[in-house]
């Protein structure tokens, strides 16, 4: 049995459809938003160890991917969910796991980046089977621009003029997809990332075609960036260590793109426009002011 976790998140939702047909769980900890997955779940909550560790009877993969969320205090509490899962996994004897981590997670790394890279050593240490998704970042995050920072209607960032090869989380999920019901590539770490690499410049002008209205990327050198975030809301060094980050991708390191997508799934990565066009409805009404 396949147990996914956060199956009701961005990657998740495509997953459990992409893997219709297979024996697959998902682990939810809303039952409402499980009926509406169409697989098999299971309710609990990460941060009940009794329930992940009851959820993982009988299951010989795993993915795990949860606590999205970034709290503003510096907290990381997905460290401590996916540690639990690791260690409860081991122990109810599960064969392998498929992380979702990110591109670039180092230790000491600002934010997620730093987070994964605890989660990451937490699972090579556990004996189990592994493999790790290490994606850019999402097209999903423009989708209806309540996941990037946004001032009267336009996108605020310090990206300068770098590029970024944005993946669509659909893609993301087809590479667990096939690592969850194929060869599951113990000990390897893959680098998603969506087949071009653009400006947000370019990415706000295409996101303008489809809203019908004029979307402008706002750059800021970092520290006006971080102050800006401050008075809209941030704690200071929440705030810092965003725009810290935004300025590290400015550098261009987010810009590369692989061809981990193709090589798992056999065919391209989704390119911008794809996720645009199919999410045009979502884009018009959520960035319609
Ligand atoms: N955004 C980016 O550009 C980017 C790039 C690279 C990597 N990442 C990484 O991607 C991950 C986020 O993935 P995503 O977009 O799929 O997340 P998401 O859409 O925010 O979904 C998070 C999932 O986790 C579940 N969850 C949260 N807390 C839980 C808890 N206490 N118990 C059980 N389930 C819980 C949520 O369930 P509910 O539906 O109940 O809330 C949801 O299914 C993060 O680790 C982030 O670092 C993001």
């Amino acid at each position: 049995m396949i147990l996914v976790f956060g199956a009701t998140g961005s990657i998740g939702r495509h997953l459990v459809h992409q893997l219709r047909g297979a024996d697959v769980t998902a682990f939810v900890r809303d039952p409402a938003k499980g009926d509406e997955l169409g697989c098999r779940y299971v309710v609990g909550d990460l941060d009940d160890p009794a329930s992940v560790a009851a959820a993982l009877t009988g299951a010989d993969r795993v993915f795990l991917n949860a606590g999205g969320a970034q709290p503003a205090d510096g907290e990381q509490p997905m460290v401590r969910q996916q540690r639990t899962v690791i260690d409860a996994a081991a122990e109810a004897g599960v064969d392998h796991v498929v992380k979702l981590s990110v591109w670039h997670a180092r230790e000491g790394g600002k934010l997620a980046e730093g987070a994964h890279w605890l989660i990451e050593e937490h699972l090579r240490a556990s004996g189990l089977g592994w493999s790790v998704l290490q994606p850019s970042g999402f097209m999903q995050n423009f989708l209806t621009g309540a996941a990037v920072f946004t001032e009267h209607g336009h996108i605020l960032g310090a990206y300068g003029d770098s590029r970024v090869s944005y993946v669509d989380c659909a893609d993301i999920a087809a590479c667990a997809a096939t690592l969850l019901t194929q060869d599951p590539r113990h000990g390897e770490t893959f680098v998603l990332t969506g087949p071009e690499a653009l400006t947000h410049t370019e990415i706000a002008a295409k996101l303008s075609r489809v809203a019908g209205r004029e979307i402008r990327y706002v750059d800021l050198p970092a520290s006006a960036f971080a102050t800006r975030l401050t008075a809209l809301g941030l704690p200071a060094h929440f705030a810092h260590d965003v725009a810290g980050l935004f300025a590290e991708v400015a550098e261009g390191r987010l810009a590369p793109t692989t061809t981990a997508v193709t090589d798992l799934t056999g065919r391209p990565a989704r390119t911008l426009d794809d996720f645009l066009g199919d999410n045009a409805d979502t884009i018009r009404t959520s960035w319609s002011a």
